[in-house]
């Protein structure tokens, strides 16, 4: 055998072990792992170095909505060069069906404009207004196609889903073999708070925060977990910000309930009193749920270790602070109801959760990888092509300097929004070359491919999102017969 590349001396790490050995590629996948390979056409020397699975981010929104006027900083090409810069080599991003609008059209859509992404890719199914045609006539096909998840809006004006329509889908989802992802907040409860603040003049960012206490995601979080318990449907509940969402998912994994957690590195670096920063600095920290307190974070990584919470994505929601005019981009001083909530986190997500989890000892290595590459591969069906090391799997890989120390500015990060959150954070670790299938994507902080080469991933069925076939009464409601 003549490897195309070999990566020789590094560690090489995954969700179960880290073995001293070096990694074969040839066609972009990983052919052999071992001692003294032979010579490859590329020789990368990896001697002090971690040889991780390049990141899985399954909450990555791009270039949403798909045409102009745009609100995403980001197109495919920005997108994806932050994915490589940040140890990032899969996304999964989100196909959204307009109010009114067909789910197909926007799918097809995105499958033109994800060309240029320099990563794999696949999409969620965001379902906005699912009705019977739809649920009956192009959600089928498109879950035939490979599309086996869907996202559902419990808020939201435009996006959001009833509790009626929650169900019909989850219904839907349950009879064509999908999981289904979930943002979960108390709508109403969000708007009669936002009245009352606005009547009471409380406009500054922070009141961001004031109108979606944890009560609106707690109460949401056990609503949705109920319902998908009443019709035996997997689910992943996207973005847990603190202890007590988090302790209604665990109540359900303890029921036996196939029902899944992410949370963010947001949520376990930043705190309410960011969106009270200086001037209108707190516009940058305005994100759904709200970021919470250091009580929360540290409830959120003792989820991590109990395994709770098993994924850690980015919820990659890119703005730009500034105009081309200087200007800030959504009004000088505008009430925090006119900020587009969502902050840039693809490039970040690995890099500050190694630091602030691994070389800050809250989290071991095998952890690191399970949450950010193994879980959610497994949890979205691209596993074991993506999201571990191991002979035939894809050749993304991530090549980490554990040592390394970095101050975050958002010139590293090649993305479309114009800031980070975590400019001036330091941190230790850093990827210092990402390879997507075989191919080094980049290069001590260069991005060294052109965009495009990435493909889109079909999801063929798989077990871990099939139903239990347990109900909580004697009868099945999604197929109408007794248990
Ligand atoms: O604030 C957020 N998270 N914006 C992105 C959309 C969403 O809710 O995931
Ligand atoms: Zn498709
Ligand atoms: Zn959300
Ligand atoms: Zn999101």
């Amino acid at each position: 055998t003549s490897f195309d590349c070999v990566i020789r001396n590094g560690a090489v790490v995954t969700a179960s072990d880290t073995v001293a050995c070096d990694v074969g590629i040839i066609d972009g996948v990983i052919a052999a792992l071992g001692r003294n390979l032979a010579p490859g056409r590329r020789e990368i020397d990896a001697t002090g170095r971690l040889v991780l699975p390049g990141g899985v981010d399954t909450h990555t929104h791009i270039q949403e909505p798909p045409k102009p006027p745009l609100r995403s900083a980001d197109t495919f090409d920005t997108a994806s060069a932050s994915a490589v810069a940040g140890g990032t080599t899969t996304v999964i991003c989100f196909a959204r069906q307009p109010r009114g609008g067909t789910l197909a059209d926007n799918v097809a859509a995105y499958h033109e404009l994800a060309r240029a992404s320099r990563v794999d890719y696949t999409f969620h199914l965001i379902l906005t207004d699912p009705h019977p045609e739809i649920l009956e006539q192009e959600l089928p096909a498109l879950v035939e196609a490979g599309h086996r998840s869907i996202k559902i809006f419990l808020t939201y004006e435009g996006a959001r889903v009833t509790d009626a329509e929650a169900l019909r889908v989850l219904a839907a989802a349950r009879r064509l073999g999908a999981i289904v992802c979930v943002h979960a907040e108390h709508h109403e409860m969000i708007e009669f708070y936002c009245e009352a603040l606005l009547a009471a003049g409380l406009t500054a960012p922070k009141y961001h925060g004031w109108v979606k206490p944890m009560v609106v995601e707690r109460e949401c979080t056990h609503r949705i977990i109920a319902m998908a318990e009443a019709l035996d449907v997997p689910i992943q509940v996207f973005h847990v910000s603190g202890a007590e969402s988090a302790e209604e998912v665990a109540r359900g994994q303890a029921r036996g309930l196939k029902v899944w957690a992410e949370t963010c590195p947001q949520y376990l670096t930043l705190t309410a009193a960011d969106m009270d920063r200086p001037g209108f600095e707190g516009a940058k920290y305005i994100f759904s749920p709200a970021a919470r307190s250091t009580g929360d974070q540290e409830a959120l990584w003792a989820a991590i270790r109990t395994g709770v919470i098993g994924n850690v994505s980015s919820d990659h929601s890119p703005s730009r602070y500034e105009g081309p005019d200087g200007k800030k981009a959504f009004g000088e001083d505008a009430p925090f109801t006119k900020v587009p909530n969502g902050l840039p986190g693809l490039a970040t997500r690995l890099p500050v959760l190694f630091s602030e989890g691994v070389s800050k000892g809250r989290i071991d290595l095998q952890t690191f990888v399970a949450i950010t590459a193994t879980n959610p591969a497994k949890l979205f069906g691209l596993h074991p092509r993506k999201g571990t090391i191991a002979v035939g799997a894809d050749a993304d890989l991530a090549i980490w300097d554990p040592e390394k120390q970095v101050t975050i500015t958002n010139s590293l990060l090649h993305q479309g929004s114009d800031y980070t959150p975590y400019e001036g954070m330091q941190v230790t670790g850093w990827p210092i070359m990402t390879l997507v299938r075989g191919t080094v994507a980049c290069d001590g902080g260069e991005i060294v491919t052109g965009p495009g080469g990435g493909r889109f991933l079909a999801r063929a069925p798989y077990p871990l999102i099939a139903p239990r076939g347990v109900f909580p009464g004697p009868f099945n409601p999604v197929d109408g017969v007794p248990v």
